[in-house]
């Protein structure tokens, strides 16, 4: 085996044993805290200081809420964890024009009030345990 067909024969070992993929996609963002918890997920998802989600997103399971965003059921089967929390992280990297706020950046933000500056909307922790709600939405 030369060096070439050995990277190969590491990258399928890699894929097939542990589920890693040999190269991060463009899309998609390492964890940013401890392991998140989906039930205080849920708790981000609906509440309506922090995320809000429900503003935008209807979920299963979840009565009342906007449509202004798609419906993330089946969100958990469509897209990794590492994929979805490089959206909620910042929605603009996949679409400038989205409507749906950054939730986990501070920079080149606009109209943002004093009391906010410098914070993100979302701590690491919450992205991680909202990552972790919407993972279980197969
Ligand atoms: C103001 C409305 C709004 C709010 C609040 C909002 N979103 Fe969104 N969200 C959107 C829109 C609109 C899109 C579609 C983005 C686009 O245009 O590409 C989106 C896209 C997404 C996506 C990608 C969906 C897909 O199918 O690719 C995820 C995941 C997501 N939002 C999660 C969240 C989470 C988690 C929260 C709360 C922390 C949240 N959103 C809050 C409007 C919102």
């Amino acid at each position: 085996m030369n060096a070439d067909e050995r990277g190969w024969a590491v990258a399928g070992l890699c894929v097939v044993a542990l589920g890693c993929a040999p190269l991060p996609a463009r899309d998609e963002q390492g964890p940013l805290a401890g392991a998140g918890d989906a039930a205080r997920g849920r708790a981000v998802f609906v509440a309506r200081e922090g995320g809000h989600c429900v503003l935008c997103h209807a979920a299963p399971g979840v009565a009342v809420a906007g449509d202004v965003g798609p419906a993330l059921g089946g969100i958990g089967s469509r897209l990794t964890p590492a994929q979805i929390r490089f959206r909620v992280v910042d929605i603009t990297r996949v679409n400038p024009d989205a409507v749906m706020p950054a939730f986990h950046r501070t920079e080149g933000l606009s109209r943002v009030a004093a009391q906010h500056a410098g914070r993100p909307v979302l701590s690491a922790q919450q992205v991680e345990d909202v990552v972790a709600y919407l993972a279980t939405l197969r």
